[in-house]
C-alpha cells in the first residue's frame, strides 16, 4: 500500500477538532506493507537501531521510522543520508500509544530516492521568516511554510464550494485589458514594442497603433467590470483569478500580484452585499478550522498564538457595521494620539482600521458610506450627493479584507460622475452600455485572496502566503 502522511494520519490520528483534543483513534494493532514517500527530516543513530524522521508535504504530521541494522540491507547507507534526503520506506505502521506519537514505522527496506548533502540549507532548527524568503524554492518543506500553503489551497477550494453552493456562475475575467478598472492608475503596461527604439508617431511619442493590440493595454487590476456585464445577464456571478497593482508601497500587506475573489450579485444593494462578505469569510473560517486543524493548530502554537481563538470568535460572531460618518466619531472620541488625525473626507489610515477593528470592536467590521471624493467612480452615490454606498470590511491583524460597493446603475449619474473625475467616456462605453439596457441595482466586492490568508494562517506578511511573492523591487524565483 504506497500512501502518504496525509491518508495515514487521517485514517489512524483524526484529530477530532481544531486544538486536537479529541481521543485519536490509534491503530489497535500492526499494518503490514506500507510503502511511505518523503524527505528525512533528522537521522538519530544509536548502533542498535536509527530513528529517521521523515515527512512529505502531505501534511504537517511526520513520521517516525525505526531502521534496525540487522532487518535493513543498506542500513549503513541510510543512516549516512543527510537531512532533505528523499526516500522510500517499506515496513509496518506499528501503534505506539506509550509514546507522543500514536504511530511509527518500522523498516523492512529504505531505499534512497535522491540524497542531499550537508549543505541543505533547512537543518532542523527554527528559521526566521526573512531567511526562508532568500529560499523561496525550499521553503514549502518547513513546517510552517506547508501550514501555510496547505492552508491556502484549502481556502481556495472553500472559494469554489461556498459560491458553487449558492448557485453563483464562475466568470473567467481577462487579465489582459484596455480599461482602468479602479481608474488609479495604477497598471502594469503590456507591449511588445521595444522598449529602446519604439516606433513613433507625429507627436514623437511611442506609436501605440503599431503595438500588439493596437493600443495601450494592460495586466488587470480587478475583473469588476468584467464581471458586471456577466452579472447583468445571469445574476449571481464571482470571478477568482490574478489581479496586478503597480502600487509603489512596501507595506506587508501589499503585493504587485495577488489573487482576488470578485462576487457580483443582481437585484441586490450594499446590505444584501455585506451579508454576502459576512457569510462568505465565515464559511471559509469554519471550513480551514473543520478540515486544517491540525495545521491551526501548529501555527496557534508557533506563529500566533491568538490564531485559533480569533479563528472561532469570527467564525461565530456576527460582523459589526458603522457608517464612515460615525467611524470618524468613535476615531476622534477615542482619545487616542494616531500619527494622522481622523477627519471626515479623508481614507482612513491603518492606524485608523486597527483601532477600529482590533480596540473598539474586537472583531471584524464593515465601514461603510464613504465620502464620494475618496472612492472609484462605479460607486452608487447615496442620496446625500456626498457619500457613496461603499463598504470595506477590516479585520483584526490584516486591515482591509473586503472593498466593495453597490454600483452606480444610473447611466445620467454615472456619466456625470466620469465627467467629473475627468474620466474618457469612449474606453468605458460597453460598461455605460449596460447602464442602457436593462440596468438594474447590483453590488459586489473584492476580497485580497492573500489578506484572507494572512488572516486565516496569522502570517504578519504578504511574502510568507504568496508561493512566489512579487512585490515592489522584487520578482525573486
Ligand atoms: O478595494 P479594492 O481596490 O477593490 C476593487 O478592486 C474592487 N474592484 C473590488 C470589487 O468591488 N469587485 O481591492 C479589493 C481588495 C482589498 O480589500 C484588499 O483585500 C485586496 O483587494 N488588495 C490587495 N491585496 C494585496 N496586495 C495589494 N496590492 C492589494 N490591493 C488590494
Ligand atoms: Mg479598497
Amino acid at each position: 500500500m504506497d500512501t502518504t502522511l496525509r491518508a495515514l494520519f487521517r485514517e489512524y490520528h483524526p484529530a477530532k477538532s481544531a486544538d486536537l483534543s479529541g481521543t485519536p483513534d490509534i491503530p489497535k494493532e500492526t499494518i503490514d506493507g506500507v510503502s511511505i514517500c518523503g524527505w528525512i527530516r533528522s537521522v538519530r543513530d544509536s548502533n542498535k537501531f536509527a530513528f529517521i524522521t521523515i515527512s512529505d508535504g502531505t501534511s504537517q504530521q511526520q513520521l517516525q521510522v525505526v531502521a534496525e541494522p540487522d532487518k535493513i540491507e543498506n542500513y549503513k547507507d541510510i543512516v549516512k543520508q543527510n537531512v532533505g534526503a528523499a526516500i522510500r520506506v517499506t515496513g509496518a505502521i506499528v501503534p505506539t500509544p506509550e509514546r507522543k506519537q500514536p504511530f511509527e514505522m518500522q523498516a523492512a527496506a529504505i531505499e534512497v530516492v535522491g540524497s542531499s548533502s550537508p549543505e541543505y540549507p533547512l537543518q532542523k532548527k527554527g528559521h526566521s521568516m526573512e531567511f526562508l524568503r532568500t529560499i523561496m524554492h525550499l521553503r514549502p518543506r518547513t513546517n510552517s511554510l506547508g501550514s501555510v500553503f496547505r492552508i491556502r489551497s484549502l481556502a481556495a477550494q472553500l472559494v469554489h464550494k461556498f459560491f458553487y453552493e449558492r448557485g453563483f456562475i464562475y466568470v473567467h475575467t481577462p487579465i489582459i485589458t484596455t480599461s482602468d478598472a479602479e481608474g488609479a492608475g495604477e497598471m502594469f503596461r503590456v507591449t511588445t514594442l521595444p522598449a529602446d527604439n519604439p516606433p513613433r508617431a507625429d507627436d514623437g511619442k511611442a506609436d501605440l497603433s503599431q503595438d500588439f493590440f493596437g493600443k495601450t493595454a494592460s495586466l488587470t487590476v480587478s475583473g469588476q467590470l468584467n464581471v458586471e456585464a456577466f452579472c447583468l445577464a445571469m445574476r449571481n456571478c464571482y470571478t477568482f483569478g490574478p489581479t496586478f497593482r503597480a502600487e509603489k508601497s512596501y507595506t506587508p500587506r501589499h503585493a504587485a500580484e495577488f489573487w482576488m475573489i470578485e462576487p457580483e450579485i443582481a437585484f441586490a444593494d450594499l446590505s444584501d452585499d455585506m451579508d454576502l462578505a459576512e457569510a462568505f469569510v465565515k464559511y471559509v473560517t469554519q471550513g480551514i478550522l473543520a478540515e486544517a486543524a491540525d495545521d491551526v493548530a501548529f501555527l496557534n502554537q508557533f506563529v500566533d498564538k491568538g490564531l485559533l481563538l480569533r479563528l472561532n470568535l469570527v467564525a461565530r460572531s456576527e460582523f459589526a457595521r458603522v457608517t464612515y460618518t460615525d467611524a470618524i466619531e468613535i476615531l476622534k472620541k477615542s482619545g487616542s494620539k494616531f500619527e494622522y488625525a481622523a477627519e471626515w473626507g479623508v481614507d482612513l489610515q491603518t492606524e485608523h482600521e486597527r483601532y477600529l477593528t482590533e480596540v473598539h470592536f474586537k472583531k471584524p467590521v464593515f465601514v461603510y458610506n464613504y465620502p464620494k471624493k475618496i472612492k472609484a467612480f462605479y460607486m452608487r452615490v447615496n442620496d446625500d450627493g456626498e457619500t457613496v454606498a461603499a463598504c470595506d470590511m477590516l479585520a483584526p491583524g490584516v486591515g482591509e479584507l473586503v472593498g466593495g460597493s453597490q454600483r452606480e446603475e444610473r447611466y445620467d449619474v454615472l456619466v456625470d460622475r466620469m465627467k467629473e473625475l475627468n474620466m474618457p467616456l469612449e474606453p468605458y462605453a460597453w460598461y455605460l452600455d449596460l447602464r442602457k439596457y436593462g440596468s438594474v441595482p447590483h453590488a459586489g466586492f473584492g476580497l485580497g485572496f492573500e489578506r484572507l490568508i494572512m488572516y486565516l494562517t496569522g502570517m504578519g506578511n504578504i511574502r510568507d502566503v504568496l508561493p512566489f511573492p512579487r512585490t515592489c523591487g522584487s520578482a525573486e524565483f
